[in-house]
């Protein structure tokens, strides 16, 4: 197993379509323990595929607190089967928007269906940071950002620094 390294933004490959994963093979379980990985070591509470530059379905987070029992969730062709009426505005950052942050409305709670990595049918009820988590992670398979919820001026100052940062990382 091996940490990989995290794209960063602005990258086509982070704003491309994640395909269904078909058959759930040794490779999509090693992806999975690779993203729970490089998750844990960035330190992050969630990634997705497209971050680690795979085009599937397969999303990885852990929402639990410093001192509690690690909570890993591995899921494949997450979809979101049920949302509340109602929503909340909270902080989010992202692994591949490193120190940046922007407030975004998500809703309060959600239920999930995924696939396990033994292929199993799951489903999951989710609020607060988990369910925010989630809908951030999900996201991500669909190309979506969370700077592209923010305002226009906003969203292209952040993309301003990514850039710069990337420059003085290349
Ligand atoms: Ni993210």
């Amino acid at each position: 197993m091996a940490k990989r390294p995290i794209v960063l933004a602005p990258d086509p490959v982070l704003k491309q379509t994640c395909q269904p994963v078909e058959t759930i093979d040794d490779d999509v379980r090693l992806c999975l323990e690779e993203m729970l990985e490089t998750m844990y070591a960035a330190p992050g509470i969630g990634l997705s595929a497209p971050q680690i530059a795979d085009g599937r379905r397969l999303i990885v987070c852990d929402v639990a607190r410093e001192g509690e029992p690690a909570a890993p969730y591995q899921m494949i062709n997450p979809e979101i089967v049920w949302r509340s009426d109602e929503k909340v505005l909270a902080e989010e950052g992202c692994l591949s928007i490193p120190d940046q942050y922007g407030e975004v409305s998500r809703f309060r709670e959600i239920r999930v269906e995924y696939l396990d990595p033994d292929g199993a049918k799951q489903e999951v009820a989710a609020d607060g940071l988990f369910s925010a988590c989630i809908q951030h992670e999900i996201d991500h398979l669909d190309g979506v950002l969370f700077i592209d919820y923010l305002t226009p001026l906003k969203r292209n100052m952040i993309l301003r620094k990514m850039k710069k940062l990337k420059r003085q990382q290349a």
